[in-house]
């Protein structure tokens, strides 16, 4: 979907100014009222109770100025939506955030399912002076942030290289980062999907376990954790700018739920076992196996603790 249906936004437009739209001024075809969590009454679709949608103001004012925000009632996926503004006009120093993304995108092909109105699916465009191959461990940095963040809010979480957020071996946020050569560098599609009050019915179509920020207890609303993720990434950002990967190498570390532990690689298909022994400079992957300790980059595996069965 990369033109919106107008019936879908006119009504989505609608639901946010006043909370519902009439059973007759909804679209027939396309997305439904139900896909999406909302009540359908006899004669009404209403936004639920419990919904609060993000509020564009706020988040402008409490934001960076160096950031322009934009924030869709639905779009297929914030990733492709900053990818296609790059081609237009440029997507640096750009923000995007969408209620619901009828086709989000997960890391190695997966799709990242979510409700609207109750998570974050956001992508933060940021153009790097440096060309690809010098923006190793940058997906770390993204992860750290989102740690940093949550931390804040007294959320004590982990990463599995090289990105994942994990809470007590559950997934609590999926970081999809896409690079973009420049004429003058990189640009950076920072993509971040955090399951704020993910529902029963959504969790139940993931096919690995989940978690959410209500499941855990948090209150945060989705606007202050996106203004805290934003904050802690552009502090991130500068130091990596500046100094590289290095400066984060120890706080990885520690942050990462298989450090020192055996785990499982999936290499090209082929599962291999060895012991985690943190990152190097690079983002790459320190992994031992019979006394011999190589680097494995992101693109090549997908790792999982040894005791578990499923790939993750
Ligand atoms: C993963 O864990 O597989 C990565 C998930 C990344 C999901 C986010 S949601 C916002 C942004 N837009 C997308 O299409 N994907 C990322």
């Amino acid at each position: 979907m990369t033109t919106p249906d107008p019936a879908l936004t006119k009504a989505l437009q609608q639901v946010r100014e006043v909370g519902y739209v009439l059973s007759h001024d909804w679209p027939h075809r396309g997305i439904t009222a139900r896909e999406l969590g909302l009540n359908e009454g006899a004669s009404s679709v209403r936004l639920p109770d419990d919904v609060q949608l993000h509020d564009l103001n706020y988040l402008q004012n409490s934001l960076p100025d160096q950031l322009s925000v934009q924030l869709l009632d639905y779009i297929d996926s914030t990733n492709s939506e900053l990818i296609r503004r790059h081609t237009k006009s440029g997507g640096a120093d750009h923000l995007i955030l969408t209620e619901y993304q009828s086709a989000g995108r997960g890391r190695r092909g997966k799709v990242w399912l979510g409700d609207y109105g109750r998570n974050i699916a956001m992508t933060m465009g940021i153009e790097f002076p440096l060309t690809l191959n010098a923006l190793g461990g940058l997906s770390s940095v993204v992860g750290l942030a989102l740690l940093q963040a949550l931390e804040l809010e007294g959320v004590d979480s982990q990463l599995k290289w090289p990105n994942d957020v994990w809470v007590k071996e559950q997934k609590l946020a999926g970081i999809l980062v896409e690079l973009v050569p420049t004429k003058t560098g990189t640009l950076a599609v920072v993509g971040i999907g955090v399951n704020v009050d993910l529902t029963n019915a959504q969790a139940s179509k993931i096919d690995q376990s989940v978690t959410s920020l209500r499941r855990l207890g948090a209150s945060i609303s989705r606007d202050d954790l996106v203004v805290a993720v934003c904050t802690s990434l552009l502090k991130n950002f500068d130091a990596y700018s500046r100094d590289g990967f290095a400066p984060f190498l120890e706080a990885f570390d520690s942050a990462h739920c298989l450090q020192d532990q055996a785990a499982i690689l999936v290499l090209g298909g082929e599962s291999q076992e060895g012991i985690v022994r943190g990152v190097d400079i690079t983002g790459g992957l320190r992994i031992e196996q019979n006394g011999v300790t190589r680097v494995v980059t992101s693109g090549e595996v997908s790792l999982r603790p040894a005791a578990t069965e499923e790939p993750q």
